[in-house]
């Protein structure tokens, strides 16, 4: 959809309601409901093996979505022209600002849900204190500096008026610290294989 008439929204309520938008509806009701709802079934299931099966597929997600997010499309962003650019991140930027959120919260929730259905709590290993820190950490990273950037680059691209210098700096920023994230996201992958093997 084009969003050259759009203003630069005024509050948060007018930001949201502007990306679902730019989304569209079903991809926003889909990108929340799914990843969260997901865990919630795993648990009631009471099967360990269902949770574990929605655990890897959530993480399998944010995984990938983190790899070609840092590696791929960040730099791809990063050598277009200003309008080429704008254009891009128009679609991409709202739709991964409504979905990667619900999914890490539902990869961790799923996370700590299966340390419970397996009965690691009882005597947490080192890996799976290893493993809440470095959760703790990427969702810190995502609900606080990630967030600020997306929102800040969907509000410049929303407005017609759009700031390239801002986007480009924003552009940046987002970029290294999903370097950050990457990092974050292979040392608890550690975690998760030091966890398989008892540590
Ligand atoms: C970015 C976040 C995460 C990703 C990508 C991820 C990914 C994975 C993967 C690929 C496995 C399968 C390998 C294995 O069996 O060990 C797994 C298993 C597991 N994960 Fe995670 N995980 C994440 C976060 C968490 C968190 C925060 C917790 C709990 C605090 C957690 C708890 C577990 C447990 C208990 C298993 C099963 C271990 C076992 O088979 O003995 N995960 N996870």
């Amino acid at each position: 959809m084009s969003l050259t008439d759009a203003q630069r929204p005024a509050n948060r309520r007018e930001r949201y309601s502007s990306m679902v938008d730019a989304a569209s509806r079903p991809f926003a009701a889909g990108a929340v409901v799914v990843p969260l709802i997901l865990p919630v079934l795993g648990y009631v299931s009471g099967d360990a093996r269902v949770m574990f099966t929605v655990h890897l597929f959530l993480g399998a997600f944010w995984f990938g979505t983190a790899v070609l997010g840092a590696v791929v499309l960040g730099p791809v962003m990063g050598s277009l022209s200003e309008e080429a650019n704008a254009e891009f991140a128009a679609g991409f930027v709202p739709r991964m600002n409504l979905l990667m959120e619900p999914v890490s919260v539902g990869v961790v929730g799923s996370g700590i849900g299966l340390a419970s259905m397996m009965g690691l709590w009882a005597s947490p290993t080192p890996s799976l204190w290893a493993a809440l820190a470095l959760a703790a950490a990427l969702l810190a990273l995502g609900f606080g500096p990630l967030h600020t950037f997306t929102s800040g680059m969907f509000d410049e691209i929303a407005a017609d008026d759009t700031d390239h210098e801002r986007l480009a700096s924003l552009n940046k920023k987002y970029g290294m610290l999903s370097l950050v994230e990457l990092a974050l996201m292979v040392a608890i992958l550690g975690t998760m294989a030091g966890l398989r093997w008892g540590f």
